[in-house]
């Protein structure tokens, strides 16, 4: 068992942010899963690469997964920064552009194994809350507590809209990309997004973020208590 968080669910499910209150208490990492799959899809964009060529997708990934950095950030809306290398990469993450083309990059098994094997082992040192599609079932089953959070789709899209500028108008645009997302993580036939078998559910549609972080800090602490 090790000393760490899964926190695993669909697009928008309030994973960071949960992540991020969760780790502050205990002193814990975050580490964003998503935001690798996201900066492979933004490198491939940036080259032009096809999105359906996983040779070149697979071989890019293996050139950048090695250089990602998490720094912890108290300040931002994430609550880390990525590096790739020397590069700062955070704020080109969450354009419309990169997440149109991130459920086809994760969608490909070369691209995964090279992230989650990185993933792994950041995980294996311990005391980190790692969120994503694939912690508990995949990337990180020895962590001693998963979480699956879920939340209806309007609820989803209307908590990410509200994180937006020019929010209200994109409702429609968010709410699709949303269900497209879904559909993509939930249908791919490697490392599809499903619960562990040991993980807890924890249905969020109704609950504040104070309740969830509440939460999973109660189920933590029992966890640990519990292992010997
Ligand atoms: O934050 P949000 O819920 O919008 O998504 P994300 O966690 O940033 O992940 C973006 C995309 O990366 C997902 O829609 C998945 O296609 C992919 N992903 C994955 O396949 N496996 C993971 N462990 C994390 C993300």
């Amino acid at each position: 068992v090790i000393e760490a968080i899964a926190l695993d669910g669909p697009a928008a499910s309030g994973k960071t942010t949960v992540a991020r209150r969760v780790a502050q208490t205990l002193g814990f990492a975050v580490i964003d899963t998503g935001a690798m799959y996201r900066a492979v899809a933004l490198a491939a964009l940036e080259r032009a690469l096809a999105l359906d060529d996983g040779g070149a997708l697979t071989a890019l990934a293996e050139s950048e997964g090695p250089r990602y950095r998490f720094l912890p950030d108290g300040e931002g809306e994430q609550g880390y920064r990525l590096r790739v290398g020397d590069r700062d990469v955070t704020d080109l993450l969450y354009t419309e552009r990169v997440s149109v083309a991130v459920p086809r990059v994760a969608a490909v098994s070369g691209v995964r194994a090279v992230l989650a094997r990185e993933q792994r082992r950041i995980g294996l040192e311990g005391r980190v809350v790692m969120t994503g599609r694939d912690i508990g079932t995949v990337v990180l089953p020895e962590a001693a507590l998963k979480v699956f959070m879920t939340a209806s789709a309007e609820e989803r899209a209307r908590r990410r809209v509200a994180q937006l500028d020019d929010g209200a108008e994109q409702f429609p645009a968010v709410l699709a990309n949303i269900r497209e997302r879904d559909r993509m993580d939930s249908e791919r036939a490697d490392s599809p997004l499903v619960a562990a078998a040991d993980a807890v559910a924890l249905d969020t549609t109704a609950l504040s973020l104070e309740q969830v972080v509440a939460r999973v800090l109660e189920l933590f602490s029992r966890r640990v208590a519990s292992t010997p």
